[in-house]
Formats: structure tokens, sequence, C-alpha cells
């Protein structure tokens, strides 16, 4: 049975013991193991049913444990961590030797942040080696931002989930990766751009571009409900298409009035795309259990972290 608990020393054992254990932070949950032990981190690997080839984010407690993980800091790097951690930024660094290659997937950098959630932050303080983490769900499917998704997803394949309630931030952090000492974003999440170019200037987005085994979070279906889902900026003639159909309907601020629709959730009333940000998942997760022909979601404003949450809309509705 799956243990749901605050317990961080329980936490503290059992990954000591080179056992997994689901860990909150502020963009999802992480599935956790010492990145030191072959044994937890290919146990990570198994649970998730993730290929070996998809590399692992490496997290650390404070920006100060940062030179003991990678060969060299870019000047950019610097000012990032220091602007955002503890917060949603992965940088992709020139890894030190010491870094096992099961982490990386066999390439020279590491994917590395320091998670702004008080429980893991305390959890991390404790052990005295970091943890990698990829989000705690199956392969390809919707990250969890709650205990009870983790727990839904894997039952009695873990021993524990830390429970540190829903994921504030709500999707996962965005990851900039380096080149010729200059910034990249590879995958948009939940810090965004625009916060990201008032620290480095101006920044390009290769996550469109990028295939496995480069960044393969970025494969092009992701973060996929069972459900048919589909991306549109046109709610009303979309529903036309599926008129005989379940509709569940997924909209940023203001809810459509059509007799074919069967659910409908609003992620921001408040026209917040923060907040929205932070519904997301647990919105997919409840459409998908509606059994459901059809999830409509609507197209988000293309700035801030509305192009974050199409991104992942985007993946989403691939087939
Ligand atoms: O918010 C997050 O980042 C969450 C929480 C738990 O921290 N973690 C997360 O991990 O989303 P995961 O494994 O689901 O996604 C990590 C992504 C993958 O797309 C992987 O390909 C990319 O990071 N990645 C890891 N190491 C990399 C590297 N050396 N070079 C390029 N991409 C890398
Ligand atoms: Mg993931």
């Amino acid at each position: 049975m799956t243990i749901i608990s605050k317990d961080i020393l329980k936490a503290v054992a059992l990954l000591s013991d080179e056992d997994i254990v689901a860990i909150p932070t502020e963009t999802v949950y992480g599935l956790a193991g010492n990145i030191y032990s072959e044994k937890a981190i290919k146990l990570i690997f198994e649970t998730k049913k993730r290929p070996f080839f998809n590399p692992l984010i490496v997290h650390i407690p404070s920006i100060d444990n940062l030179s003991k993980i990678v060969e060299y800091i870019p000047e950019k790097a610097k000012l990032l961590a220091e602007a955002f951690w503890p917060g949603p930024i992965t940088l992709v660094l020139k890894k030190k030797d010491t870094i096992p290659d099961l982490i990386t997937a066999g390439k020279d950098t590491v994917a590395i942040r320091v998670p702004n959630h008080p429980i893991s932050l305390e959890l991390l303080k404790q052990l005295p080696f970091p943890l990698a983490a990829p989000s705690a769900n199956p392969f390809s499917s919707i990250s969890p931002t709650t205990a009870e998704h983790v727990e839904t997803y894997f039952k009695d394949k873990i021993k524990m989930v830390l429970d540190g309630g829903p994921c504030k931030s709500g999707i996962e952090s965005t990851i900039i990766g380096f080149e010729n000492n200059e910034p990249i974003i590879y995958r948009l999440g939940s810090t965004p751009i625009e916060a990201i170019e008032n620290v480095v200037g101006k920044i390009e987005i290769k996550n469109k571009k990028e295939i496995q085994p480069d960044a393969p979070g970025m494969l092009e279906r992701h973060y996929a409900p069972k459900t048919k889902t589909v991306l549109t900026d046109n709610i009303l003639d979309t529903i036309k298409l599926y008129s005989k159909k379940r509709i569940g309907l997924l909209v940023f601020n203001s809810e459509f009035k059509d007799d074919t629709i069967s659910i409908q959730i609003v992620l921001s009333k408040n026209n917040d795309l923060g907040e929205a940000t932070s519904n997301l998942y647990e919105a997919l997760h409840q459409l998908d259990k509606e059994n459901l022909d059809v999830i409509i979601a609507e197209k988000f404003p293309d700035h801030g972290l509305g192009k974050s949450i199409n991104d992942r809309l985007e993946r989403a509705t691939k087939v």
C-alpha cells in the first residue's frame, strides 16, 4: 500500500535505503531517488516506464550545491539561478564526471534545479545526496499535481508519497540549455519567458525543433489525457463538429453556452494566467475521468504563461 504522509523523516529513511519516494514541488510531483544509487535510479525508470534515453532532472537544496554537480557555470546561468532559485527554472549545464551516466542518458550535460517547496527543500537539506526526480507520472501521461494523482497512477508500486498539498505553479519547470554560453529555452514552463528575458535579454525557443534524445520531454505527444483532445481558437465551430458526442470543454476565463456540452471547466474566472496554469493538469485529470468522447480545449493568449499552457495543450492533442 502506498502511504500518503507529511513525514519527512520517513522519506529520508526510504531514500537513504535506495528506495524511491514521490515528492511535492511547486511545479508537479516528482518521483525521487538518490542520484548516486543505480538501484534507485533504475527503479524510477522502471516505475515510470520511461525509456533510458530520457535524462532526469537533479534537485539540490540551494545554489551553493551547484558547483559540486557541474563543471562550469556560464555567467548567464549564474544570473538565472540567482534570480529564480528556489523556483521553476531548470538549467542544463556541463556535468562533472562524478554524475552517473544513467541520470544524464549518457549526455555530458546535466539538468538541475532548486525546487521552491518548503517540504522538498527541507527533505533535500536533510539528505547527504541530491535527488533525481522526473515528474511522477507514467511516461507521456498527464503530470500529477496532487498526492492523490500520484497514488492513482502507481498504486502500490511505490511505498510513499510525501504529501505537500496541491502544486502551486501547476506545470513543469522551464528548461534552459546553453550553447556557446548563451541561454536557449528547451522547454517552456512555469517561469514565463518574459521574466527570463528581463534577466538575460532576448532568448530563443528551441523546443519545437528538439527531437529525442536531446530533450525527450519535448516528444511531440506528451502530457496527454486518454480521451481524444483537440485544441482550438474557435470553440463554437469546433463543438459543431462533434454534435452527437459527449463533449468536455476546457476554457480560459468564461463559460460557453451550448446544450451539447456535457461538462465544462473554466481555468480562471479572474482571467489570471497563473491561476489557469495552476489548475490546468487537475482539470485534465478530471475531464479524463468523465468518459467523454472528446475534450475540446481553448487556445490561450500567446504570451506569458499562456505560451507555456499552449505548449502543453499542443502536445496533449497530438495524435
Ligand atoms: O518541474 C519539473 O521540472 C519537474 C519537477 C518534478 O521538478 N520535473 C520534470 O522532470 O518535469 P521530467 O523528467 O518529467 O522532465 C525533464 C525534462 C525531460 O524532457 C528531459 O528530456 C529534460 O528534462 N532533460 C533532462 N536532462 C537533460 C539534458 N541533459 N539535456 C537536455 N534535456 C534534458
Ligand atoms: Mg515529465
